[in-house]
């Protein structure tokens, strides 16, 4: 058991759709307490559960964390999961663009740990679950600023574990690889995250890669091995410090 309470519950970020809210439903079934965020709440994308809450939470806004907190409670795990894509060559990415990217990816997942940091430490127990990508393994072209923006959190991550463990608290690396069945490629294209002001020189790449993410692949990550992925890490103390979710993350990390 994670803490002396007789619910374990969990915390996850952008539970609106894609991995967030395959993980909610992973862990309502299997009769945890799930506090699910979202920056948009609405609770009926999930079952109606006397163990589920659905919390506004937008993880760039300081007074929306410090909101969080102080509306969940007692919390075991905080799954940072919310994040945003990018696809672009460095010169079409506006310098707003890239504090976007970081503001959500890199500076909410920090802000979010931080913030839940201090009642774990207290309680000598919990996980801190970071859901980072398996494009911090193999370089892709396009992708230096999201690359970037999960790179920095694997790196936190795995320091943070060594300040916290002192304490009995976990930190944790979610690696998945690419999932197309999430909304992550439309949120990223309805939010002029993929291609938008690409220069001209650039084309050919954009059309190799958009080519390349529409064929069918051998190898790719569904929801479930992500949220199966976040169960061990929540569930399993002696789990390693990064679990690869999906096939394909799974073959690109044994190729490393
Ligand atoms: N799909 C992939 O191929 C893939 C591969 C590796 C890693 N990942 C990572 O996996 C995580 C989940 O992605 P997904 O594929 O499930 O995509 P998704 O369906 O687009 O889900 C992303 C979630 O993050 C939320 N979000 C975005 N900005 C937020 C903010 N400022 N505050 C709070 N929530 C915010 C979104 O909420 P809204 O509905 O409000 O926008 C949405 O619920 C992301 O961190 C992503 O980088 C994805």
């Amino acid at each position: 058991m994670l803490s002396e309470r007789t619910q374990n519950t969990i915390l996850i970020t952008g539970c609106s759709s894609g991995f967030g809210l395959e993980t909610a439903r992973y862990f309502l079934d299997r009769d945890w307490t799930v506090v699910a965020t979202m920056r948009d709440p609405h609770a009926n994308v999930l079952p109606a559960s006397d163990r589920l809450r659905v919390l506004e939470l937008d993880v760039t806004d300081a007074q929306s964390i410090a909101r969080a907190v102080d509306a969940a409670g007692p919390v075991d795990v905080v799954v940072n999961n919310a994040g945003v894509g990018l696809i672009n060559a460095l010169e079409g990415t506006s310098i707003d663009l890239l504090r976007e990217v970081f503001e959500t990816n890199t500076i909410g997942t920090i802000a979010m740990t931080k913030a839940f940091v201090p009642q774990l430490r207290e309680r000598g127990s919990g996980v801190v679950i970071n859901v980072t990508s398996s494009v911090t393994l193999r370089s892709l072209r396009l992708l230096s600023v999201y690359t970037a923006s999960k790179a920095a959190i694997n790196a936190f991550t795995e320091s943070l574990a060594l300040e916290l463990e002192p304490f009995g608290v976990r930190a944790r690396l979610v690696i998945p690889g690419g999932a197309s069945e999430t909304s992550f490629g439309a949120n990223a294209r309805a939010n002029g995250r993929l291609g938008k002001d690409l220069p001209d020189a650039y084309a050919d790449q954009l059309a190799q890669v958009t080519t390349g993410m529409q064929q069918p692949r051998e190898r790719f990550t569904r929801s479930s091995d992500v949220a199966e992925a976040v169960w061990r890490a929540a569930t399993d103390p002696s789990c390693p410090m990064r679990l690869y979710a999906g096939a394909d993350a799974i073959a690109w990390a044994e190729a490393v």
